[in-house]
């Protein structure tokens, strides 16, 4: 805040004492939650009735919304609304300097107001005051934190229903800033991401959230799990094994071979067959290396070579349980 602290000080008792004096803002019966504590801290306002006398529905900066989220449960003991915790100014900061005008007609914004100018720290030391458990764990040195995003870049905490804490509108929330993967989300290939392509079934199964932890977790990317095929896992079993005979590629890296997000190449494929394997793969020994140009015609016709590709035998590419199985292809 740039006025000095002193001026501060006596605005805000000023407009304390005004207040007890001459009963502004008093809007009901007096008793709201935290009343109690004004006494000793004339930094803070009366409370929730005094700030929605001005803010209730239908006024310029209505706020009533944000009785119909978890927060506003004052039963639960460590809601903002709950006795003791200052209620709208468990957020918002000690406002009392808030309520009541300046001598030339102004009025002094409350202390925390999220807008863009105030630092980020402050923001979110607002929200940190409350949800330091295990939700926040790997919040401080997260990528998000890092990049100085704020808790209010993504949540809503005046909607009554914060978009992203739902899935069919969480992703429009991450596509803010993450243009990048909208586009891959729109590729022919694609996890069920709602946003994807609307006219495509499936859409809408996934969120950002199934594979990321957007408060920062232990795995690489902010995800969930420790590692990228522990990810996977989750919901393709089945490409767990264990196998008799497994693939190396395939237990060392999903990502050897996919994208997470979408591709052009069919099953989410980092490349086109038979270039996939070949990446990997080139023995002169079979149609390993066909794709040198050697028996192809006019010279040869080597029939193992055209119009196949490897998975046409190597059928099992993820690990394969079957005694014969070693070269993938049963
Ligand atoms: C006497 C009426 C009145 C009371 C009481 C009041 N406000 Fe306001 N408040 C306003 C008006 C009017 C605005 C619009 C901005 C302006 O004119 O300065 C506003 C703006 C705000 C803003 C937006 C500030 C910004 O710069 O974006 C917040 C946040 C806010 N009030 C919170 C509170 C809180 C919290 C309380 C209770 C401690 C409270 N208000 C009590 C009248 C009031
Ligand atoms: C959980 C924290 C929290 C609580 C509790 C809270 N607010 Fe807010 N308030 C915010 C945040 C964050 C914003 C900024 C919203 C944004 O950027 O979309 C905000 C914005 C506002 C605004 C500006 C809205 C606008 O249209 O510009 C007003 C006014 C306001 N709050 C008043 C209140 C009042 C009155 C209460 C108590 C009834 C209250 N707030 C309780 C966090 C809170
Ligand atoms: C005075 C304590 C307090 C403060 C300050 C506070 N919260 Fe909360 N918040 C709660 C309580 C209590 C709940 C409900 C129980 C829970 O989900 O943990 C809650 C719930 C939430 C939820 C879950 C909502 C849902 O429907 O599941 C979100 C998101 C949230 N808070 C975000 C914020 C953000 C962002 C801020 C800062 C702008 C903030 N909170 C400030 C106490 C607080
Ligand atoms: C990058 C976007 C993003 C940021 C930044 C963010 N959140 Fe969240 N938050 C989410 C999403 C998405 C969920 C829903 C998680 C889920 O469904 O698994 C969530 C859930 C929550 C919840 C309810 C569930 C829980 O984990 O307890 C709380 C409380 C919460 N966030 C508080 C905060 C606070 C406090 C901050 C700032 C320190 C913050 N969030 C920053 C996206 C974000
Ligand atoms: C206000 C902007 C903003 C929003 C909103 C936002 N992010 Fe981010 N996010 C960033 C920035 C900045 C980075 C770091 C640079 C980058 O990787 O693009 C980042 C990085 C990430 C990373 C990579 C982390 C790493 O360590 O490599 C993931 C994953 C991510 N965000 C997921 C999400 C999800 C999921 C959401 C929505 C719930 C979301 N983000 C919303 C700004 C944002
Ligand atoms: C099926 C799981 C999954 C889903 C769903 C998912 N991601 Fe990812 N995301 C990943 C994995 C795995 C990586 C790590 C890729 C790597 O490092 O090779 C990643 C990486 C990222 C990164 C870091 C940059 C990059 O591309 O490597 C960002 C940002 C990101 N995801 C954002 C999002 C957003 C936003 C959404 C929702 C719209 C989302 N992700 C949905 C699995 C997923
Ligand atoms: C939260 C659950 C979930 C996670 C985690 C997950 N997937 Fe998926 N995956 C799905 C769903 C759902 C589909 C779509 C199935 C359908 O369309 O029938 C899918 C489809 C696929 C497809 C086929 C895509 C196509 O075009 O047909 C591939 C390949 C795939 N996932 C790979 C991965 C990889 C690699 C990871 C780890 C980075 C991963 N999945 C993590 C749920 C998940
Ligand atoms: C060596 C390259 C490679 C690696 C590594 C790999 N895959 Fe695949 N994956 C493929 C190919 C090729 C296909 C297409 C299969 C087909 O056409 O029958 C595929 C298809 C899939 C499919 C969709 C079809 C199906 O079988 O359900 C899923 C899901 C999948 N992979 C998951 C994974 C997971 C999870 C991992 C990591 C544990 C992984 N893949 C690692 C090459 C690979
Ligand atoms: C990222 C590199 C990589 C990619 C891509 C890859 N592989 Fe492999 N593959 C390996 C490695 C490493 C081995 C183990 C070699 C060993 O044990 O000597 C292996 C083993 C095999 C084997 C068994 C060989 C043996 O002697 O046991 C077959 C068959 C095979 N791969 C086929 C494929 C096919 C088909 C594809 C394309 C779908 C593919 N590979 C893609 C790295 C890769
Ligand atoms: C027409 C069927 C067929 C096609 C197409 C095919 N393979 Fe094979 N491949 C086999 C058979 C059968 C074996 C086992 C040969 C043996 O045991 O002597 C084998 C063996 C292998 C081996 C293991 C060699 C070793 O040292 O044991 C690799 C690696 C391999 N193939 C890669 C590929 C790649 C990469 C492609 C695509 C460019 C491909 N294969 C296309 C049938 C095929």
């Amino acid at each position: 805040m740039q006025r000095s602290p002193d001026i501060a000080r006596f605005l805000k008792t000023t407009s304390l004492t005004l207040a007890l004096l001459f009963g502004f803002g008093a809007a009901g019966p007096a008793g709201a939650a935290g009343d109690e504590d004004t006494a000793d801290e004339p930094q803070y306002s009366r409370g929730v009735k005094q700030c929605m006398a001005c803010h209730k529905e239908g006024r310029e900066k209505p706020a009533h919304e944000v009785f119909f989220t978890t927060m506003g449960i004052t039963g639960d003991p460590s809601s903002p609304f709950a006795e003791g915790n200052h209620d709208c100014e468990a957020c918002h900061g000690p406002s009392a300097h808030h309520i009541r005008k300046q001598k030339d007609g102004t009025r002094l914004p409350p202390t925390v107001t999220f807008s863009d100018k105030e630092p980020v720290e402050t923001q979110n030391a607002a929200c940190m005051s409350c949800h330091t458990d295990a939700g926040r764990f790997h919040w401080p040195g997260s990528t998000h934190d890092l990049e100085a995003v704020a808790c209010v870049d993504c949540h809503d905490v005046h909607a009554a229903n914060d978009p992203v804490l739902a899935l069919e509108t969480q992703p429009e929330v991450c596509y803010q800033c993450h243009q990048e993967q909208r586009a891959q989300f729109l590729r022919q290939s694609r996890h069920p991401v709602q946003g994807s392509t609307a006219s495509l079934s499936h859409v809408g199964l996934l969120g950002c959230t199934d594979c990321h932890q957007p408060h920062g977790g232990p795995g690489p990317a902010n995800l969930i799990r420790n590692t990228i095929n522990e990810q996977c896992y989750d919901c393709h079993a089945e490409k767990r094994g264990p196998f008799l005979w497994e693939h190396a590629p395939v237990q060392e890296d999903c990502s050897n071979c996919h994208v997470p997000h979408g591709s052009n190449y069919e099953n989410l494929l980092v490349a086109r067959q038979p270039y996939l394997c070949q990446q990997c793969h080139l023995g002169n020994f079979h149609v390993s290396a066909v794709y040198s140009g050697s028996g192809l015609p006019p010279e040869g016709r080597d029939q193992r070579m055209l119009g196949k590709q490897c998975m046409n035998c190597h059928v099992q590419v993820h690990g394969s349980n079957h005694p014969g199985g070693i070269t993938q292809t049963r």
